[in-house]
């Protein structure tokens, strides 16, 4: 049984009529226990107006309604706290994704600048040794340049991973575009890129975007054995949009979102557009392909 209308009411009637700070100590204490039991701000709102209603009946007083305006307002500080702490740790979790993003793009810079000047310079040292070697060494040494060409070409690549020029130059659409390339060549597998997004977004949302498609990108080739994956982007009034969409096996969100193993592919996309105010809907059923469907509100 709802016990919590019948207490709160017995709490208001004897604010109503004695005042005092204990009572409004109640009135504290049962927000919280609304609070824990996971009752919604609309749910107390309910419950404030029934028991208002119910003793406007039973005899009506001037500034009833303004006291117990006040009552409430100390059973509802505990979801004030709840939210603002909640906007806090969003904020924090923003900041804290945004210098994660500039020290990957510091780390790709250096290892793409200072490692490729560093080989660079040790290929012209090869060259000048050559001049004095025998055929038979020099051979080998044409062996040690394409070697370090590998190695050049992987650390490229490494760099580009990490936190790809293009986001930065060209914005959203051409990275995931080139990301897409990378991807079909890899896994021979064919990704369509199509859409606008006109003009840019912030660098935040388009570096939290990059990473989504990138997570569902791996989760694409991990589980999905798809033919095809289709990434539409396009911009509305205040909001900006990207449907992935892929035609493999397909799965059921609400038992994994249930399960206990450790998701955090998922988790950490859901994560990243929460931050932004965004949202994520997942499409899926067994053996029908998955869509996800993002939604990141964009200032006008
Ligand atoms: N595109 C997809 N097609 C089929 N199954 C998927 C797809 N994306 C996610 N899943 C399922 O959801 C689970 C959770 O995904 P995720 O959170 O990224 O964790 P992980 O990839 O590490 O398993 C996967 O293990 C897989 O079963
Ligand atoms: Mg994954």
């Amino acid at each position: 049984m709802d016990r919590l209308p019948g207490e709160y009411e017995r709490a208001l009637g004897t604010y109503l009529q004695q005042g005092g700070e204990s009572s409004l100590k109640q009135a504290y204490e049962l927000g919280r226990r609304a609070l824990s039991e996971g009752r919604g701000i609309l749910d107390m709102i309910g419950v404030h107006q029934q028991v208002l209603e119910k003793i406007l009946i039973n005899g009506q007083k001037a500034d009833t309604v303004h006291q117990a305006g006040e009552f409430f307002a100390e059973l509802m500080s505990p979801f004030e706290m709840t939210h603002r702490a909640f906007g806090e740790a969003n904020d924090t979790l923003r900041r804290l994704n945004e210098s994660l993003e500039s020290e990957t793009r510091r780390i790709a810079r250096s290892l793409h600048d200072e490692s490729g000047q560093l080989l660079a310079a040790v290929h012209i040292q090869l060259r000048q040794m050559a001049r004095g070697l025998s055929t038979a060494a020099q051979s080998n040494l044409v062996e040690v340049e394409s070697l370090l060409e590998q190695v050049e070409q992987q650390l490229r690549n490494f760099s580009h991973e990490l936190r790809p020029t293009v986001l930065d130059d060209y914005g959203l659409l051409p990275a995931l575009q080139t990301l897409a390339e990378k991807f079909s060549k890899r896994f021979g597998l064919p990704v369509s890129v199509d859409g606008k997004v006109a003009p840019r977004l912030s660098k935040t949302i388009e570096a939290a975007m990059y990473r989504v498609a990138q997570e569902a990108l791996n989760n694409v080739a991990r589980h999905a054995k798809a033919s095809r994956v289709n990434i539409r982007l396009w911009r509305a009034p205040g909001e900006f949009h990207c449907c992935i969409r892929d035609d493999g096996v397909g799965f059921d969100p609400v038992a994994v979102a249930k399960g206990s193993r450790n998701t955090l592919g998922l988790l950490g996309m859901r994560e990243r557009l929460n931050v932004l105010g965004g949202t994520l809907r997942i499409e899926s059923t067994p053996q029908q392909g998955t869509e996800l469907k993002i939604l990141v509100p964009v200032e006008a």
